[in-house]
């Protein structure tokens, strides 16, 4: 089965919105693992716009899943990884003023430069992922500047799956781009407006190791409460 990591920026989008606290993005991880979730995704942006570094700090001290910290390895997002060690690390080409992470890595133009960075995380003993587009060559460049996996940026079948348009040729590309990256000893995971509805799809896609999931979620979590919503996904992924 596919694990689970839920992203929780979008709580902590909503706790900015007041200065108390709520809703805690605390005690959300916590009912997040009682329901079962895997693992536990931020993405701390140099604007601060949702998780702040002391958020990313005591996720770390209470944390009993997997914890997975994404975004652009600047010098203030190194020390936040090089400080709290997380289990995974995925970096992200996102510009600091970007609405959300919109592509994945150009590794003919950045290779040189993560690659000495992918090696200091790994001897941290931090796994690293790679934001991809299911682009073959680029993933060949994962593999090669020393990632452990690839996160497949899954936008463009989410949104072919909502149009129902070309649904079944993007889910061959994304179903091609990780055997691909299956074959050359990467690890694969997905996320990205992956949803209750296109998930069990993507999902079929032989050996997806780890989904993570923000936005969807939580707005199903404004419905049917967060340890509902987070049972729901793992039911959807137990289909599999
Ligand atoms: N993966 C990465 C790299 C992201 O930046 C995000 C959004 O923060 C996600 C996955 C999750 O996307 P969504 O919020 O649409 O589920």
């Amino acid at each position: 089965m596919t694990n689970l990591s839920v992203n929780l920026n979008k709580v902590a989008l909503l706790r900015n919105a007041r200065n108390f606290g709520i809703p805690s993005v605390i005690e959300s991880a916590s009912t997040c693992i009682r329901a079962g979730a895997h693992g536990i995704t931020v993405h701390p942006r140099p604007d601060q716009r949702h998780i702040k570094p002391e958020d990313v700090y005591e996720l770390a001290q209470m944390l009993t899943v997997e914890f997975n910290i994404e975004g652009n390895p600047s010098p203030q997002f190194l020390e936040i990884i090089r400080e709290v060690k997380p289990t995974q690390c995925t970096l992200v080409p996102d510009a600091p003023d970007a609405f959300t992470s919109d592509h994945g890595w150009n590794l003919v133009t950045n290779g040189s430069w993560l690659r000495p960075i992918i090696r200091e995380l790994k001897d941290l003993g931090v796994r690293v992922s790679l934001f991809m587009d299911p682009d073959l060559t680029q993933i060949e460049y994962a593999k090669e500047i020393g990632a452990d996996r690839i996160e497949l940026y899954t936008e463009s079948y989410a949104t072919a799956f909502r149009n129902s348009d070309h649904v079944e040729s993007v889910f061959q590309e994304y179903k091609k781009a990780a055997r691909k990256a299956q074959e050359i000893g990467l690890g694969v995971n997905a996320g990205h407006d992956l949803n209750l509805q296109n998930l069990e799809k993507f999902c079929s896609i032989p050996g997806i190791l780890e989904v993570s999931i923000g936005h969807a979620l939580i707005a199903d979590a404004l419905e049917m409460g967060l340890f509902t919503a987070v049972k729901e996904y793992l039911r959807v992924l137990s289909h599999e």
